[in-house]
């Protein structure tokens, strides 16, 4: 089950930045072709059929070739980035691929049962595609976006709602530290309020409904455990090094 993590006094703000309720926001890079959802782009030569727009707006460059996956060390190191990519997230996507065909089948013979089997493939690696779309392009390396503090409106919010952004990433690392098995934290936008607050999520359920998803930390140990191990508390501090703030203001701001 979700949680809302540690909001300051919210609802004393809710008034004051109401924001129209807005459709949650596509994942830029959850893309279908035929019907089928495709593995966003990433830079790897060796695969020249994935594109390498999610990159490119997180601030790799668009030619970017398998060495981009080590952009984000020495916080990231290339290996997890690789694996994380080409294997873990295609994984989803072919877990999702086949959900939906097994839903169609099952739609055209009218068989409920079959058809219902369906639901926690279609969250599980639905999610764990659209979670994941959204978790790269959250990431861009120092100097390209990565790292340092949100700006603008987007810090304005986050010190009216969590204090400071040093609160924000303490409040969030103590999520992130906090979630037993598998799962994510995320900073999400009410869309009826727009205030901000923090939610950790199960397995690879998605955040939706009134909530939009600004800023996802994944905590799976595939994200970490190659170069940390057991020590995930330095992979939730070390993260924020290349977090691009960029694509988090741009959320927000929609
Ligand atoms: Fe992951």
């Amino acid at each position: 089950m979700p949680s809302t993590l540690l909001r300051t006094a919210p609802a004393l703000r809710a008034g004051l930045r109401a924001r129209a309720a807005k459709p949650l926001a596509a994942a830029a890079s959850t893309g279908f072709v035929r019907g089928k959802a495709t593995l966003p782009d990433l830079p790897c030569a060796a695969s020249p059929s994935i594109p390498h727009s999610v990159w490119a707006f997180a601030g790799f460059s668009a030619d970017a070739d398998a060495d981009d996956y080590g952009a984000l060390e020495p916080h990231i190191s290339g290996q997890i980035m690789e694996l994380h990519h080409s294997k873990h997230h295609q994984t989803y996507v072919n877990g999702f691929n086949a959900a939906v065909e097994a839903l169609s089948e099952a739609q055209h013979k009218n068989d409920s049962k079959a058809a219902a089997a369906q639901a926690p493939l279609l969250n599980f690696h639905g999610g764990g595609h659209v979670n994941h779309s959204l978790f790269w392009e959250n990431l861009a390396p120092n100097g390209k976006g990565g790292g340092g503090e949100p700006e603008g409106k987007l810090m304005t919010a986050i010190s009216e709602d969590f204090g400071s952004f040093d609160n924000l990433k303490k409040q969030t690392n103590a999520a992130l530290a906090g979630i037993q098995g598998s799962g994510w934290a995320w900073l999400v936008k009410d869309k009826a309020s727009g205030t901000l607050s923090l939610v950790t999520r199960a397995n690879q359920d998605p955040v939706t409904g009134n909530l939009e998803p600004l800023l996802g930390i994944d905590a799976w140990e595939h994200a970490y455990y190659l170069q940390y191990q057991n020590r995930k508390v330095e992979y939730f501090s070390a993260i924020w090094n290349v977090i691009n703030w960029g694509t988090v203001a741009k959320r927000f701001e929609k």
